[in-house]
């Protein structure tokens, strides 16, 4: 056994996410394109002597609303694993660097690293398929931070296929004052789609192509977001931060996953901080950042051998 494992795991932007009616088991089937970005939570896990149970410490912007408890993704991940030969006395220490409650995946990031850091940290050896498997029962999200690049996600977004990509691309996100709750934005988007037809949705064929050829001008294009509506229905500012966007010459803009953060599409990195700077003295945002993407998914980035 090792005495400290550090994983670090990426936020996601859905380049694409199409959402088809409620299913029975509470969930809606998907089409979208997930992509992985560089803002990181970095976890820490060490193993605690036996029957000391699971210790969660969170640090960084918006630690103060990450619950320490049982309902953490990253304790969820910690229990998830005992089955296969894992341990509850393990402390995880958490330094956030992806916003809380923010449509990124923060909570997703922290579940994936958990799974890869137990099982590195016990030499479970169970191999990324069998993590995401596992992370697949945790929440929708939690496979794609174990896979990272870009992949198209079907089913609750658990199916993935890895997508082809050439080069880099240059993204601004716009960072709100308070989050937004995943399952309200559905429940609002079922709402304001009440008697109309929801169609199978599909991942449009031009982001798709967009992404194949590297060409950000067509990427900002492509961009979709059915669950976008009913986030700006719950948080009528967001409208106003698209159309900076717009007005800034973004290439495209969306609203990340369930938002609030707003993502936007830079030629280049220039253009991103030219872009960064206008958000930032707009004054309708608590933050922004820069990130390019895609990059690699949850991944061991420092271990300590015991004694
Ligand atoms: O799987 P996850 O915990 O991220 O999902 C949170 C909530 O978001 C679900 O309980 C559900 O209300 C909603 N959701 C959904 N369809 C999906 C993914 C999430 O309705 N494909």
């Amino acid at each position: 056994m090792l005495a400290s494992v550090t994983v670090r795991a990426p936020a996601k932007v859905n380049l694409a996410l199409g959402v088809g009616p409620l299913r029975e088991d509470g969930f809606h089937g998907l089409a979208t394109v997930f992509h992985a970005v560089g803002l990181y939570d970095d976890l820490v896990a060490t193993p605690l002597p036996t029957g000391s149970g699971i210790q969660l410490h969170v640090a960084g912007e918006g630690a103060s609303e990450v619950p320490l408890d049982g309902t953490n993704l990253a304790w969820r991940a910690v229990e998830a694993l005992v089955p296969y030969g894992g341990s509850h006395d393990v402390s995880l220490a958490i330094r956030k660097g992806i916003p809380v409650a923010g449509g990124m995946a923060g909570g997703s990031a922290d579940a994936a690293a958990a799974l890869v850091a137990v099982d590195a940290l016990f030499g479970l050896g169970l191999g990324r398929e069998t993590l995401m498997d596992v992370g697949a029962e945790l929440g929708s999200d939690v496979p794609f931070s174990i896979h990272g690049g870009t992949a198209v996600g079907r089913d609750r977004g658990t199916e993935l296929t890895t997508a082809m990509v050439r080069g880099t691309f240059h993204w601004v996100f716009v960072l709100a004052e308070e989050g937004l709750s995943t399952p309200a934005v559905y429940r609002e988007t079922d709402r304001l789609r009440a008697g109309q037809p929801v169609p199978e949705p599909e991942v449009p064929a031009e982001l798709m192509s967009a992404l194949r050829a590297g060409d950000p001008v067509a990427l900002g294009k492509a961009l979709r977001n059915d669950l976008q509506t009913g986030a700006v229905s719950l948080r009528p500012l967001l409208a106003q931060v698209l159309s900076i966007g717009e007005e800034y010459g973004a290439l495209g803009g969306v609203v990340s996953g369930s938002g609030p953060t707003c993502a936007f599409l830079a030629r280049d990195d220039e253009h991103a901080l030219d872009l960064a700077v206008a958000f930032t003295a707009s004054g309708v945002c608590r933050t922004v950042r820069r990130a390019v993407g895609p990059v690699a998914g949850a991944k061991v980035v420092d271990q300590r051998a015991a004694g």
